[in-house]
């Protein structure tokens, strides 16, 4: 199946030449193999392998080869490298040679090695140039198992002796040089990846950095933010107690004034209507009646003006305890809104210092004032009791049960109201509402 060439000269040689020859047959397979192994890319190695060949004095190729590399899809061979001289017009002519075209078309189209004595005489060699001087060929099909890689061509003088064994030589040569093609080919395109890669994972990197950098500044921000709103909401706390404190002492002020100066100008005045009555003689029988109504309407401006007094401040939260206090003011709700009460006062007495039973009174005027306006509860219970340094004050009531939006609402100030007492003796307040059943409001106050 190889094309033989016009002699079959090895038979020929004597013993010696036969033995130099081999030599030089390993020797180019030797520089052939060293050079596709090298680290060099493609077309650097292809070109040693090239030069490596045209030393292989048998063959005798002239110094000029080259290697088209296959395009399958598009059915072309594109020059890709040459050694040795050729002309501009032969480089831009044998760019790309179809499948079929000439000499290196007609291999790549039957994978097998062709030799060519002479370029004038043979047929098939299609393509001339202006230049071109008689010479042979070699065109070796560059071949990876099944895979057409490439085509190489050799140029040699015109009817060379061929040397039996470079068919053999080259084909095997051809085959070294399409694996090793390969290789780099896969080679390059596996660092092409991997540089891709690189490059993604670097300004992955850079933006990620980036990113945090933002990330970083703006919870800085958010932290100095969050000082500021701390500091502020703090000084509104003070503000607030100080606000309140200033109340309690008004409330305490005007309810004394009002009950003693206005209580003693009103008992002198009952006193002297009554005197005024008394001498009166007993024929003004109408005035004597004005005065007994007066000393009626006295009595009640005094009834009313105690009222007011106990509103402002029960003096029994003073005089007495805090539990006297709530007991007065869950009887005076009774009265009013006809609310039973279970009353579990803290047994001993806790002496609480005058502003914590305030608070305490306090917060429990603003949760019975919501359960007579928001509850519609018929029975209220109520403890206090001291647990492990812990004043515990439970209200519950029995009514249509606090809503979770009212408990987190801004808008709810009377319960807002009764957290900032809390809070100002460091305790907690737990609003617990349930549907149907009732509300359940916990106050824990740390002594
Ligand atoms: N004991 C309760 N039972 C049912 N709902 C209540 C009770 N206490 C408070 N609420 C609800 O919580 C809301 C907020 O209360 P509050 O802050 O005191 O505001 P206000 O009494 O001025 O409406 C009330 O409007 C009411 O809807
Ligand atoms: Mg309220």
């Amino acid at each position: 199946m190889f094309l033989v060439g016009n002699s079959e000269s090895i038979l020929m040689r004597s013993e010696n030449e036969n033995k130099t020859l081999l030599a030089q047959e390993y020797k180019v397979l030797h520089e052939v193999s060293r050079a596709l192994q090298s680290s060099l890319d493609i077309k650097e190695m292809l070109e040693n392998v090239l030069w490596s060949i045209t030393q292989f004095e048998e063959l005798k190729v002239e110094q000029k080869a080259g290697i088209f590399l296959a395009d399958t899809d598009k059915k072309v061979l594109k020059l890709y490298t040459t050694v040795g001289y050729f002309s501009e017009e032969f480089l831009e002519k044998e760019k790309e040679v179809p499948f079929g075209d000439c000499l290196c078309g007609r291999v790549a189209v039957s994978g097998q090695l062709l030799m060519s004595e002479s370029c004038f005489a043979d047929s098939r060699h299609e393509r001339t140039f202006s230049d071109m001087t008689a010479h042979g060929h070699y065109i070796v099909p560059l071949k990876s198992q099944q895979d057409l890689i490439g085509v190489m061509f050799l140029y040699t003088n015109t009817n060379p002796s061929w040397y039996r064994h470079s068919q053999e030589v080259l084909i095997s040569i051809g085959g070294l040089i399409a694996n090793a093609i390969k290789r780099k080919q896969i080679d390059e395109e596996l660092n092409r990846h991997r540089n891709h890669l690189e490059e993604l994972v670097d300004s992955r990197t850079s933006e990620l950095t980036q990113a945090n950098t933002r990330l970083k500044i703006e919870i800085d921000h958010h932290k100095e933010t969050q000082v500021d709103l701390i500091s502020s909401r703090e000084q509104l706390r003070k503000l607030s107690n100080q606000i309140q404190a200033v109340r309690e002492e008004e409330k305490t002020r005007i309810s004394r004034e009002v009950h003693d100066r206005l209580g003693q100008a009103l008992t002198a005045l009952k006193m002297d209507t009554s005197h005024i009555e008394k001498k009166l003689p007993s024929e003004q029988a109408d005035l004597k009646e004005r005065l007994q109504s007066m000393t009626v309407t006295i009595d009640d401006t005094i009834k009313s003006v105690q009222q007011i007094a106990m509103e402002l401040r029960p003096p029994v939260l003073d005089a007495f305890g805090l539990c006297e206090a709530i007991e007065w003011e869950a009887g005076e709700c009774k009265k009013r809104y006809g609310i039973n009460f279970d009353l579990n006062c803290l047994q001993d007495h806790v002496n609480l210092e005058t502003n914590l039973k305030t608070a305490f009174f306090r917060i429990f005027q603003e949760i019975l004032t919501n359960i007579v306006r928001h509850s519609k509860a018929t029975n209220v219970r109520v403890s206090f009791n001291l647990i492990e340094d812990t004043l515990i004050f439970e209200v519950e009531d029995n009514g249509i049960g606090i809503k979770e939006e009212n408990i987190n609402s801004s808008n709810s100030i009377g319960l807002i109201g009764i957290q900032e007492r809390a809070h100002s003796f460091k305790g907690k307040v737990e609003f617990d509402g349930f549907p149907g059943k009732g509300t359940k409001i916990t106050v824990k106050i740390p002594i």
